[in-house]
Protein backbone atom coordinates (compact mmCIF):
# COMPACT_ATOMS: atom_id res chain seq x y z
CA UNK A 1 0.00 0.00 0.00
CA UNK A 2 1.11 3.47 -1.08
CA UNK A 3 -0.23 5.84 1.59
CA UNK A 4 0.55 9.79 1.39
CA UNK A 5 -0.31 11.14 4.25
CA UNK A 6 -1.30 14.65 5.04
CA UNK A 7 1.81 15.80 3.07
CA UNK A 8 1.86 19.84 1.77
CA UNK A 9 4.69 20.40 -1.18
CA UNK A 10 6.67 23.66 -1.92
CA UNK A 11 8.48 23.64 -5.51
CA UNK A 12 10.22 27.65 -6.00
CA UNK A 13 8.79 28.79 -2.55
CA UNK A 14 5.28 27.93 -3.91
CA UNK A 15 2.91 25.71 -2.18
CA UNK A 16 1.83 23.34 -4.29
CA UNK A 17 0.05 20.59 -2.50
CA UNK A 18 -1.46 21.75 0.86
CA UNK A 19 -2.51 18.92 2.98
CA UNK A 20 -3.18 15.80 0.38
CA UNK A 21 -4.26 12.65 1.66
CA UNK A 22 -4.50 9.30 -1.04
CA UNK A 23 -4.17 5.07 -0.11
CA UNK A 24 -3.10 3.43 -3.15
CA UNK A 25 -4.06 -0.33 -2.64
CA UNK A 26 -1.81 -2.82 -4.73
CA UNK A 27 -4.06 -4.71 -7.09
CA UNK A 28 -6.53 -1.46 -7.72
CA UNK A 29 -6.31 1.39 -9.98
CA UNK A 30 -6.45 4.85 -9.85
CA UNK A 31 -7.99 8.24 -11.41
CA UNK A 32 -6.32 11.56 -10.78
CA UNK A 33 -8.17 14.30 -12.46
CA UNK A 34 -7.88 18.11 -11.78
CA UNK A 35 -7.63 21.33 -14.25
CA UNK A 36 -4.24 22.40 -15.20
CA UNK A 37 -2.01 23.89 -12.16
CA UNK A 38 -4.32 21.64 -9.98
CA UNK A 39 -1.10 20.30 -8.48
CA UNK A 40 -1.17 16.41 -10.11
CA UNK A 41 2.36 16.45 -11.60
CA UNK A 42 4.01 18.07 -8.40
CA UNK A 43 2.00 15.01 -6.84
CA UNK A 44 3.58 12.49 -8.64
CA UNK A 45 6.82 13.95 -9.07
CA UNK A 46 7.07 14.60 -5.29
CA UNK A 47 6.50 10.72 -4.92
CA UNK A 48 9.11 9.51 -7.10
CA UNK A 49 11.38 12.25 -5.24
CA UNK A 50 12.09 15.06 -7.57
CA UNK A 51 14.60 17.38 -5.56
CA UNK A 52 12.56 20.18 -6.67
CA UNK A 53 9.69 19.56 -4.61
CA UNK A 54 10.18 19.62 -0.85
CA UNK A 55 7.95 18.23 1.70
CA UNK A 56 7.36 20.63 4.25
CA UNK A 57 4.91 18.36 6.23
CA UNK A 58 3.21 15.18 6.06
CA UNK A 59 4.89 11.79 4.82
CA UNK A 60 5.12 9.42 1.85
CA UNK A 61 4.59 5.53 3.16
CA UNK A 62 5.12 2.40 1.30
CA UNK A 63 4.19 -0.67 3.18
CA UNK A 64 4.78 1.45 6.37
CA UNK A 65 7.73 2.92 5.62
CA UNK A 66 8.69 6.26 4.50
CA UNK A 67 9.76 7.25 1.32
CA UNK A 68 10.75 10.67 2.94
CA UNK A 69 15.05 10.40 2.79
CA UNK A 70 15.03 7.91 -0.44
CA UNK A 71 16.98 9.18 -3.70
CA UNK A 72 14.39 8.92 -6.96
CA UNK A 73 16.66 5.57 -7.92
CA UNK A 74 15.99 4.01 -4.45
CA UNK A 75 12.30 4.38 -4.92
CA UNK A 76 12.21 2.95 -8.13
CA UNK A 77 13.93 -0.34 -6.66
CA UNK A 78 11.00 -0.07 -4.43
CA UNK A 79 8.99 -0.13 -7.20
CA UNK A 80 7.66 3.20 -8.43
CA UNK A 81 7.71 4.39 -11.44
CA UNK A 82 6.60 7.25 -13.07
CA UNK A 83 5.68 7.90 -16.90
CA UNK A 84 6.13 11.28 -17.25
CA UNK A 85 3.89 14.09 -19.23
CA UNK A 86 6.81 15.48 -20.61
CA UNK A 87 9.39 13.24 -21.10
CA UNK A 88 13.01 14.24 -20.87
CA UNK A 89 15.81 13.49 -22.88
CA UNK A 90 19.19 12.78 -22.10
CA UNK A 91 22.06 13.48 -23.97
CA UNK A 92 25.42 11.85 -23.84
CA UNK A 93 23.58 8.27 -22.08
CA UNK A 94 22.92 5.71 -25.05
CA UNK A 95 19.67 3.97 -24.46
CA UNK A 96 20.91 0.51 -24.23
CA UNK A 97 23.19 1.63 -21.11
CA UNK A 98 20.62 3.36 -19.81
CA UNK A 99 18.21 0.54 -19.43
CA UNK A 100 21.51 -1.96 -18.44
CA UNK A 101 21.75 0.93 -15.54
CA UNK A 102 17.94 0.41 -14.52
CA UNK A 103 17.77 -2.90 -15.09
CA UNK A 104 20.89 -3.95 -13.02
CA UNK A 105 19.59 -1.67 -10.17
CA UNK A 106 16.43 -3.98 -10.23
CA UNK A 107 17.99 -7.23 -9.75
CA UNK A 108 20.63 -6.10 -7.41
CA UNK A 109 24.02 -6.99 -9.60
CA UNK A 110 25.60 -5.34 -12.62
CA UNK A 111 24.29 -7.02 -15.91
CA UNK A 112 27.04 -7.65 -18.67
CA UNK A 113 26.56 -6.22 -21.86
CA UNK A 114 25.66 -9.82 -23.87
CA UNK A 115 23.53 -10.91 -20.98
CA UNK A 116 21.81 -7.59 -21.50
CA UNK A 117 21.17 -7.99 -25.16
CA UNK A 118 19.42 -11.17 -24.48
CA UNK A 119 17.25 -9.89 -21.83
CA UNK A 120 16.59 -6.37 -24.36
CA UNK A 121 16.23 -7.89 -27.65
CA UNK A 122 13.54 -9.59 -27.63
CA UNK A 123 11.76 -7.09 -26.02
CA UNK A 124 12.29 -4.46 -28.88
CA UNK A 125 11.19 -6.58 -30.95
CA UNK A 126 7.80 -7.64 -29.18
CA UNK A 127 7.52 -3.86 -29.22
CA UNK A 128 8.48 -2.80 -32.38
CA UNK A 129 10.87 -0.80 -31.57
CA UNK A 130 14.10 0.11 -34.01
CA UNK A 131 17.01 -1.56 -32.93
CA UNK A 132 19.21 1.44 -33.71
CA UNK A 133 16.93 3.69 -30.99
CA UNK A 134 18.88 1.20 -28.45
CA UNK A 135 22.31 3.33 -29.64
CA UNK A 136 20.78 6.76 -30.10
CA UNK A 137 20.95 9.43 -26.62
CA UNK A 138 18.36 8.38 -24.41
CA UNK A 139 15.00 10.45 -26.15
CA UNK A 140 17.54 12.76 -27.98
CA UNK A 141 15.15 13.52 -31.32
CA UNK A 142 12.38 10.30 -29.96
CA UNK A 143 8.67 11.04 -31.21
CA UNK A 144 6.36 11.86 -28.86
CA UNK A 145 5.08 8.22 -29.22
CA UNK A 146 8.60 6.74 -29.75
CA UNK A 147 9.25 8.14 -26.25
CA UNK A 148 6.16 6.56 -24.88
CA UNK A 149 7.08 3.15 -26.40
CA UNK A 150 10.47 3.46 -24.56
CA UNK A 151 8.45 4.17 -21.47
CA UNK A 152 6.63 1.06 -22.54
CA UNK A 153 9.97 -1.42 -22.46
CA UNK A 154 10.68 0.43 -19.40
CA UNK A 155 7.83 -0.96 -17.27
CA UNK A 156 8.43 -4.24 -18.73
CA UNK A 157 11.72 -4.51 -17.94
CA UNK A 158 11.06 -3.35 -14.43
CA UNK A 159 7.90 -4.66 -13.42
CA UNK A 160 7.35 -1.53 -10.91
CA UNK A 161 4.20 -1.74 -9.04
CA UNK A 162 3.30 1.62 -8.55
CA UNK A 163 2.69 3.24 -11.81
CA UNK A 164 1.40 7.07 -12.16
CA UNK A 165 0.77 7.73 -16.39
CA UNK A 166 1.03 11.25 -16.21
CA UNK A 167 -1.02 12.27 -19.19
CA UNK A 168 0.22 9.31 -21.58
CA UNK A 169 -2.58 10.49 -23.75
CA UNK A 170 -1.43 13.46 -24.50
CA UNK A 171 -0.08 14.56 -28.17
CA UNK A 172 -0.94 11.16 -29.44
CA UNK A 173 -2.50 10.08 -33.07
CA UNK A 174 -5.76 7.80 -32.64
CA UNK A 175 -3.78 4.92 -33.33
CA UNK A 176 -0.50 5.34 -31.64
CA UNK A 177 -3.14 6.39 -28.53
CA UNK A 178 -4.89 3.15 -29.26
CA UNK A 179 -1.60 1.11 -29.27
CA UNK A 180 -0.19 3.18 -25.94
CA UNK A 181 -3.88 2.62 -24.50
CA UNK A 182 -4.02 -1.68 -25.27
CA UNK A 183 -0.33 -1.97 -24.07
CA UNK A 184 -1.05 -0.05 -20.55
CA UNK A 185 -4.14 -2.56 -20.08
CA UNK A 186 -1.86 -5.25 -21.32
CA UNK A 187 0.51 -4.64 -18.26
CA UNK A 188 -1.93 -4.06 -15.55
CA UNK A 189 -1.86 -7.19 -13.75
CA UNK A 190 -2.71 -8.67 -9.81
CA UNK A 191 0.29 -7.31 -8.97
CA UNK A 192 0.54 -3.30 -10.23
CA UNK A 193 -1.71 -0.70 -9.52
CA UNK A 194 -1.78 2.35 -12.14
CA UNK A 195 -2.55 5.35 -11.30
CA UNK A 196 -3.97 7.43 -14.06
CA UNK A 197 -3.78 11.19 -15.01
CA UNK A 198 -5.69 12.55 -17.49
CA UNK A 199 -7.58 14.94 -19.08
CA UNK A 200 -9.36 13.08 -22.05
CA UNK A 201 -11.08 10.02 -19.94
CA UNK A 202 -10.78 7.70 -23.23
CA UNK A 203 -7.84 5.80 -21.55
CA UNK A 204 -10.35 4.76 -18.75
CA UNK A 205 -11.79 2.17 -21.30
CA UNK A 206 -8.85 0.51 -21.11
CA UNK A 207 -7.80 0.54 -17.75
CA UNK A 208 -11.04 0.21 -15.05
CA UNK A 209 -10.66 2.26 -12.34
CA UNK A 210 -11.12 1.32 -8.60
CA UNK A 211 -10.96 4.82 -6.82
CA UNK A 212 -10.79 8.38 -8.00
CA UNK A 213 -9.71 11.94 -6.37
CA UNK A 214 -10.28 15.01 -7.61
CA UNK A 215 -7.43 17.96 -6.94
CA UNK A 216 -8.34 21.29 -6.72
CA UNK A 217 -6.01 23.98 -5.81
CA UNK A 218 -3.38 21.70 -4.32
CA UNK A 219 -6.12 19.92 -2.42
CA UNK A 220 -8.29 16.99 -3.16
CA UNK A 221 -12.25 17.99 -3.70
CA UNK A 222 -13.78 14.89 -4.31
CA UNK A 223 -13.31 11.18 -4.46
CA UNK A 224 -15.11 8.46 -4.67
CA UNK A 225 -15.70 5.22 -7.34
CA UNK A 226 -15.67 5.76 -10.66
CA UNK A 227 -19.35 7.65 -11.07
CA UNK A 228 -16.98 10.35 -9.88
CA UNK A 229 -15.15 10.39 -13.06
CA UNK A 230 -17.74 10.03 -14.94
CA UNK A 231 -19.78 13.29 -13.49
CA UNK A 232 -16.69 15.52 -13.97
CA UNK A 233 -16.11 14.52 -17.79
CA UNK A 234 -19.80 15.82 -18.01
CA UNK A 235 -19.01 18.65 -15.88
CA UNK A 236 -16.07 19.47 -18.07
CA UNK A 237 -16.98 18.32 -21.77
CA UNK A 238 -20.91 19.67 -21.69
CA UNK A 239 -21.11 21.88 -18.84
N1 LIG B 1 9.22 23.14 -10.98
C1 LIG B 1 8.30 24.10 -10.76
N2 LIG B 1 8.66 25.38 -10.64
C2 LIG B 1 7.74 26.34 -10.40
N3 LIG B 1 6.42 26.12 -10.28
C3 LIG B 1 6.01 24.86 -10.40
C4 LIG B 1 6.92 23.78 -10.65
N4 LIG B 1 6.21 22.64 -10.72
C5 LIG B 1 4.92 22.99 -10.53
N5 LIG B 1 4.80 24.30 -10.34
C6 LIG B 1 3.55 25.03 -10.14
O1 LIG B 1 2.69 24.22 -9.35
C7 LIG B 1 1.36 24.31 -9.80
C8 LIG B 1 0.84 22.92 -10.11
O2 LIG B 1 1.52 22.44 -11.27
P1 LIG B 1 1.37 20.93 -11.78
O3 LIG B 1 2.31 20.78 -12.92
O4 LIG B 1 1.52 20.01 -10.65
O5 LIG B 1 -0.15 20.94 -12.29
P2 LIG B 1 -0.95 19.83 -13.08
O6 LIG B 1 -2.19 19.55 -12.29
O7 LIG B 1 -0.07 18.69 -13.40
O8 LIG B 1 -1.37 20.63 -14.40
P3 LIG B 1 -1.53 20.11 -15.93
O9 LIG B 1 -2.88 19.49 -16.02
O10 LIG B 1 -1.45 21.37 -16.73
O11 LIG B 1 -0.41 19.17 -16.24
C9 LIG B 1 1.37 25.24 -11.00
O12 LIG B 1 0.98 26.51 -10.57
C10 LIG B 1 2.82 25.23 -11.43
O13 LIG B 1 3.21 26.43 -12.05
MG1 LIG C 1 0.63 17.90 -15.13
Amino acid sequence: MLTIKDIHVTVEEKEVLKGVKMEFELWKNYCLLGKNGSGKSSLALTVMGHPSYEVTDGDILLDGQSLKEMEPNERAQQGIFLAFQSIPEIKGVKLFEFLRTIYSAKVGEQITFLAFKKVIEPLIEELHIDRDFLWRDLNVGFSGWERRKIEILQLRLLEPKYIFLDEVDSGLDVDAFRSVATLMKELNNQNNTFIVITHYFSILDYIPVDHVYVLENGKITQEGDVSVAMSIKEKWFEG
